[in-house]
């Protein structure tokens, strides 16, 4: 708790992450992906093994957008810097140690720190010249932190990644406590058929109830 508020205080972010709780969340998952890392292996290795899938390993003068980077737990980031000349990493707020490795990469890591709920114009002009990008756990989180509709935040979220000659989008779409029914976080907004579809263990039983939480992740390469 002391380490989150400390990390809380040093962050260097737009005072709106503190505001609507965004850096908290973010800082919360640093710790939770700690202390759940067995059960969130598989997952993070689904969510890297479908980008390098999709976006080859041949190394190129391209670049990358990554949409929600948060602390990148979802890439291995070696594997992209050797496959992209630069790679741009937008979300709401960077963590402390992505700010530090950006400005150590020698311009090869550039940070944006805004809203992606309403993309600005920026964005759309960013998105549509990059080559590949990549929005990755980030979708259904788009209504927790806004006041618009889901539906209306999705639709735009989508519109923004079809700008991107190629583009690849991984978000949970479901979740169950225990062995109880699946709900989904994506109602009234059904997406296609995926080309990967995996389990993530969000939650092992006592890590925030008595009853595992278990998401289901969908996997698409758009645009292609
Ligand atoms: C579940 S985390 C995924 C993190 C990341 N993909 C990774 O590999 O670690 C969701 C990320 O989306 C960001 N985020 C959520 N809502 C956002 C918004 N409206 N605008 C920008 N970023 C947002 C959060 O700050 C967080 O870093």
């Amino acid at each position: 708790m002391i380490l989150e508020l400390l990390e809380w205080i040093a962050t260097p972010c737009p005072w709106s992450a503190r505001t609507n709780r965004l850096l908290a969340a973010q800082i919360g998952i640093r710790h939770r992906a700690k202390r759940c890392r067995a059960a969130w292996n598989g997952h993070l290795e689904a969510c890297r093994k479908f980008v390098a899938d999709s976006v080859g390993a041949l190394p190129a003068d391209e670049n990358l957008v990554i949409l929600g980077s948060g602390h990148l737990n979802d890439f291995d980031l070696q594997f992209l810097l050797r496959r992209f000349q630069k790679i741009t990493l937008v979300d709401a707020v960077h963590p402390i140690e992505i700010q530090i490795q950006a400005s150590l990469s020698r311009g090869r890591l550039r940070l944006i720190a805004t809203d992606l709920s309403s993309p600005s114009a920026e964005i759309e002009d960013l998105v549509s010249r990059s080559s590949w990008s990549i929005s990755s756990c980030l979708f259904s989180q788009l209504p927790l932190f806004s006041n618009e509709d889901s539906p209306t935040l999705f639709d735009r979220h989508l519109a923004l990644l079809r700008k991107s000659p190629r583009a690849v989008l991984i978000t949970d779409v479901a979740k169950r406590l225990g062995s109880g029914p699946w709900q989904s976080l994506i109602e009234n907004h059904p997406l296609p058929h995926p080309a990967a579809e995996w389990l993530w263990t969000i939650a092992p039983a006592g890590e925030s109830g008595p009853l595992v939480e278990e998401r289901l992740v969908h996997a698409f390469v758009m645009n292609g």
